[in-house]
């Protein structure tokens, strides 16, 4: 195998087999491809796409290239579930203990925030102490003990994948559908879940602005993991403006709390428990999404689901503690009410909010920054609402007064006043199965 012929055949659009595919990666894997020619290669597949026999290919190198979970076949099922990213999105933080509460196994593998949108692992380490890197022998232990468990990616579970991300980010070659694909189901195929949904959000908050896109990118990744043996289904959510009210770490946690307890903003609980209830049925444990749905709402009405958060967190390493008194996350020392710049009906740009929760310091401008996890922004009305002049919108916290003041100015760009009341749009776009 030449690694050059690949990479020109793959730049001039041609198929690649099975075997010259994997005979590629496989060295890759064991250094006889460069750096610098899989990135070529990269970029010619970002171009050029890969058709469905490449992309199984590319699935299967990236699963067999680390370890795959394993779980007993008369325990409690497997799930997970994956966004592609948002604003204030911290459905992870109930869903997990949710279904574990709901008899299911909920092996859970997260990243940390992307460009404008958050990330679990950034989100759970706002909790006072809470470990999210544990090995696979750990993850496992918590896992029998809680039926979930929240960790980052580990060394084990697909590391060709780490490899190409780490390239992917520095060429200019990760917003490829089929890429992007295979990274996402390669990770929850190792994970040894039965039941997978995905959650691709859309709108001007999402990496994927419009629905045509987000569907095939849906339609893509649910065909990928049920070939893989699956059960997948996915939901287009709408990303237009934040999920919840709150956007940054240890706000995103505290709404989660919230959340748990039986509260919470409407929104997020829908989604919540719309994306659970995929599960549910996925597994038999539901007849159809209303009734799992409805006993899903039960659970969080009881204040199950949120005791069994502070055992995860227990175990984790974290203060359970947050679960009764989330007066013991990190708070910021600033907090500053930003007004309504007029009357009429607010719309809210989520893109805009996130790009200003990092520059405040919630998400990174390097993948080498710290977070802050005490800052970001907490909405009094939401998008849709009726304002008037003057009266406070959210209120920005923030670690001093220049952060605060460049994220009011910052936030002046995401408000928009409109003299015409929005027109509704569901929060569920689509469902997509396999
Ligand atoms: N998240 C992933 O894990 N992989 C991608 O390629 C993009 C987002």
């Amino acid at each position: 195998m030449l690694p050059t012929r690949i990479i020109e055949k793959k730049r001039d659009g041609g198929r690649l087999s099975s075997d010259e595919l994997a005979a590629f990666l496989r060295a890759y894997l064991e250094g006889s491809v460069a750096e610098y020619q899989m990135s070529a290669f990269l970029m010619a597949a970002f171009i050029r796409g890969l058709d469905p026999a490449e992309l199984s290919v590319l699935l299967r190198e990236i699963i067999d290239s680390g370890a795959r979970l394993r779980f007993a076949d008369d325990g409690p099922p497997a799930v997970d579930k994956h966004s592609t990213g948002g604003v204030g999105d911290k459905v992870s933080l109930i869903l997990a203990p949710l279904l574990a509460e709901a008899g299911l196994r909920v092996p859970m593998m997260s990243g940390r925030g992307l460009g404008h949108t958050g990330g679990t692992l950034d989100k759970l380490e706002a909790i006072p102490g809470f470990n999210v890197s544990v090995d696979l022998a750990r993850f496992q232990a918590i896992l029998d003990e809680i039926g979930c468990a929240m960790i980052g990616q580990t060394k084990e579970i697909a590391p060709l994948d780490g490899r190409l991300y780490a390239l992917r980010d520095v060429t200019g070659t990760v917003p490829s559908p089929a890429l992007i694909a295979a990274s996402i189901v390669s990770k929850k195929v190792a994970e040894g879940i039965g039941a997978l949904v995905l959650d691709v959000k859309c709108g001007r908050g999402a990496f994927i602005t419009d629905r045509d896109q987000a569907r095939g990118l849906a339609r893509t990744m649910v065909d990928l993991a049920t070939a893989e043996g699956v059960r997948t289904s996915a939901l287009l959510t709408a990303m237009d403006a934040p999920l919840g009210r709150t956007v940054g770490n240890a706000l995103e946690v505290r709404e989660a709390i919230e959340t748990l307890r039986g509260g919470g903003p409407a929104d997020l609980r829908e989604v919540t428990l719309a994306l659970s209830a995929e599960l549910l049925v996925s597994v038999g444990h539901a007849a159809d999404a209303e009734e799992a749905a409805a006993e899903l709402g039960a659970i969080l009405d009881g204040g199950a689901a949120l005791e069994r958060f502070a055992r995860l967190i227990e175990v984790q390493g974290g203060d359970p503690g947050v679960a009764d008194d989330p007066g013991r996350l990190p708070a910021a020392p600033i907090r500053e009410p930003f007004p309504s710049p007029g009357s009429g009906w607010l719309d809210v740009d989520a893109r805009t909010v996130g790009v200003a929760s990092v520059e405040l310091g919630a998400g990174r401008r390097r993948v080498e920054d710290a977070v802050d996890p005490r800052v970001g922004f907490e909405f009094h009305r939401r998008a849709g609402d009726r304002v008037s002049e003057g009266e406070p919108l959210l209120t920005v916290h923030a670690a001093d007064a220049a952060g605060a003041a460049t994220a009011a100015h910052r936030l002046t760009d995401a408000i928009r006043i409109s003299p015409e009341p929005p027109a509704s749009q569901p929060l569920i776009l689509e469902r997509i199965v396999g």
